[in-house]
């Protein structure tokens, strides 16, 4: 480190997607290492609608490690971001910025600080997966900075140390997040089955359904999972094996029909463990139910399935449509059903790719409510028809994996003091 560069800061800064599984992951063999009980398999969702940015700096000046999310400082004390960090320190290489004379050697990782800025362009409350993009963006973003050889799948088996959805989050398309057998977790990783472009129809729409109260923490809900339900041990040793050697054919084949029945089945098997959890885990409420039938109807009113829904630890469902006509149906079917609140904003209320919207003929609040009932509903609304149950809804497609954004004024960081903008 030259002593007149004292002051220097040296940042990267990355966008990485949000994944949702089609092919759940819950339980672990191990806390620590987070290692899970069986293979999943996720989809990325296209960054461009959700997906954290994250900007990380080392400079001498600074004093500690720090991070901000979404502007508001946080702790890096937690045992994950710890693992994290030190995981990545520990395959840090040499980093020379000839023109502005910056040199950092290999060791001077372990004594230099960092300071790191986060945003998601999605409400983290929402539930929607926050923790997976942020994790992999800051393995990422650091992997980056710190001049790492490690490919995406050995930083995924960083990334998983952080939260093991996480992993899945370094590659876009489909992904699998291989277990692994080893005891220390080094081929426990995720792997890219096919790129975002391999099955480019798909459409997603994800209705974000309004919570009444904090749900069970992932983390803690499976731990109880795995110590309480006798279920969990079937699903993990005989039911995912087999779906994931089916889902993998049904995704090369791009097979919708396959993909919607295992991606649903496979959904309801993970609540059914949380039923099976003792005390009872509830994720899904009535709002999600709802969605349910209204999509299973559907699709039993057609010959082959038209559209897939799958739930994490929350109520926010996300439905996979076939392709856009579908999708565009799907939206009149879901405005129908789950109307705004009165002065709701048609342009707050479905986000994302609007493009769907236009499609589907509606362009504006009159024409949600001139929509007339599915004809699989012979006009019947599927249960009560209560006005803001959904709290909004957000069109988009799978997409790609983490890239590093060159252009400066997309960092979080200033590139003089390395303080949040
Ligand atoms: C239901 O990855 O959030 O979304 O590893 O404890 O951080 P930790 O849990 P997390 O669990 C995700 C569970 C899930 C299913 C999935 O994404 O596969």
């Amino acid at each position: 480190m030259g002593a007149q560069a004292e002051k220097w800061v040296l940042m990267v800064t990355a966008r990485t997607p949000t994944n949702i599984a089609v092919i759940k992951y819950w339980g672990k063999r191990d806390e620590k290492l987070i290692l899970p009980i069986n293979d999943s398999i996720s989809v990325t969702l296209d960054p461009n609608h959700l997906c954290t940015t994250t900007t990380v700096s080392v400079s001498p000046s600074f004093v500690e490690d720090r991070m901000w999310l979404n502007g508001k400082e946080i702790s890096l004390q937690g045992g994950r971001f710890q693992s994290c960090l030190r995981e990545i320190r520990a395959r840090a290489n040499d980093v020379e910025d000839e023109k502005r004379g910056i040199k950092i050697n290999k060791e001077d990782w372990q004594k230099l600080h960092l300071h790191i800025a986060s945003y998601n362009n999605f409400p983290t409350a929402a539930g929607l997966a926050s923790s997976a993009a942020g994790l992999a963006c800051l393995v990422f973003s650091l992997a980056k900075l710190m001049n790492l050889k490690e490919d995406n799948s050995q930083l995924s088996a960083i990334a998983r140390q952080g939260s093991g959805s996480a992993c899945r989050s370094l590659y876009g398309g489909f992904v699998k997040w291989i277990m692994g057998k080893e005891e220390n977790g080094s081929d426990s990783l995720a792997v890219q089955l096919a790129d975002e472009k391999h099955w480019d129809e798909l459409v997603i729409i994800i209705a974000v359904v309004s919570a009444r109260q904090k749900e069970t923490s992932s983390t803690s809900g499976m731990r109880d999972t795995v110590e309480t339900s006798a279920l969990i041990q079937h699903r993990a040793k005989e039911v995912v094996p087999k779906r994931i050697i089916e889902m993998e054919n049904a995704i090369q084949n791009r097979d919708f029909a396959s993909f919607a029945r295992l991606a649903c089945t496979d959904s309801n098997q993970f609540h059914a463990v949380c039923l099976d959890t003792y005390p009872p885990i509830f994720y899904m409420n009535d709002t999600s139910h709802r969605i349910i039938s209204c999509v299973e109807k559907w699709n039993r009113a057609e010959e082959t399935p038209q559209v897939a829904y799958t739930f994490d630890a929350g109520p926010n469902a996300v439905m996979i449509a076939r392709d856009r006509k579908t999708a565009a149906l799907l939206l009149q079917r879901l405005l129908y059903n789950f109307p705004p609140q009165p002065d709701t904003d048609l342009d707050r209320y479905v986000i994302g790719d609007k493009s769907i919207l236009k499609d589907a003929g509606i362009k504006d609040m009159k024409d949600v409510e001139a929509l007339v009932g599915p004809p699989e509903t012979k006009g019947n609304i599927v249960g009560e028809k209560s006005k803001g149950d959904v709290s909004y809804f957000i069109c988009t497609r799978p997409g790609g994996g983490p890239v590093v954004l060159s252009d400066e004024t997309q960092a979080l960081l200033d590139p003089l003091t390395g303080l949040p903008k």
